[in-house]
C-alpha cells in the first residue's frame, strides 16, 4: 500500500517517534509498505512520521546514488529502533532534499561516518559503522524519527531565506508527483 507523504506542516514531523514493537505482527506490512511508498515517489529514505506514523523505523536504498558515487556499495536496508552510538570522520556539506519537503534543496553539514545499532526485518540485531552517502542517508532518516527535518540543521539566514518557501509547503501551495498529506 502506498501511503501518502506527510509535508511539512504536519506535526507527526514534530514528534519524536516511540519504540516500535519487534513482536508487532503488522511489522512485515509496515516494512513493505514503506519501501513502496518510498520507491514510488522515488525517495531514497523514508521514515515511519513521514507516512503519518511516529515510530522508530526508516527505510534506505541507496541503488539510485550509483551513477554519482560508484565507488560505494548501493545498500538497502531497514532499521527498527536504531541508536546512533557515535559520529565521527569529515564534515561534509551536501546537498539534500526530503520528500516532506518538496522542492527544498539546502546544503546541511554531517559527519562522513555513524556507528549505529539497529533491528533488521528479520528481527536480527546489528553493530555497524556506514560511510559515505549512506551515513549520509541514515543520519538525515534518524532526525525524522527524532522530530527533526533537515532544514533545521541550516544557517539562521537560510532559515530565514526558507520560510516562505516552507510556508508555501504547509499552505499546501505545491505540486508533487506523488500523493501527499498536510
Ligand atoms: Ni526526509
Amino acid at each position: 500500500m502506498i501511503y501518502p507523504i506527510h509535508v511539512y506542516g504536519n506535526p507527526v514531523l514534530r514528534k519524536v517517534s516511540q519504540a516500535v514493537d519487534l513482536n508487532d505482527h503488522s511489522l512485515p506490512e509496515l516494512i513493505e509498505d514503506m519501501f513502496e511508498t518510498m520507491y514510488s515517489a522515488r525517495g531514497v529514505g523514508l521514515a515511519a512520521p513521514q507516512i503519518g506514523k511516529a515510530l522508530r523505523i526508516f527505510v534506505l536504498d541507496s541503488q539510485p546514488y550509483q551513477e554519482i558515487f560508484p565507488e560505494e556499495e548501493p545498500r538497502k536496508l531497514v532499521f527498527i529502533n536504531p541508536q546512533i552510538e557515535e559520529l565521527f570522520g569529515e564534515s561534509i556539506a551536501l546537498n539534500e532534499g526530503c520528500l516532506s519537503l518538496p522542492e527544498i534543496y539546502e546544503e546541511v553539514v554531517r559527519k562522513s561516518s555513524v556507528k549505529i545499532n539497529f533491528w533488521d526485518e528479520k528481527g536480527e540485531y546489528h553493530k555497524e559503522v556506514f560511510h559515505g552517502i549512506v551515513a549520509r542517508i541514515i543520519q538525515h532518516e534518524y532526525d525524522h524519527i527524532d522530530g527533526k527535518v533537515f532544514t533545521d540543521r541550516v544557517s539562521t539566514l537560510k532559515k530565514m531565506l526558507l520560510k516562505r518557501k516552507l510556508s508555501d509547503i504547509s499552505d499546501g501551495k505545491i505540486k508533487t508527483n506523488y500523493k501527499i498529506k498536510r
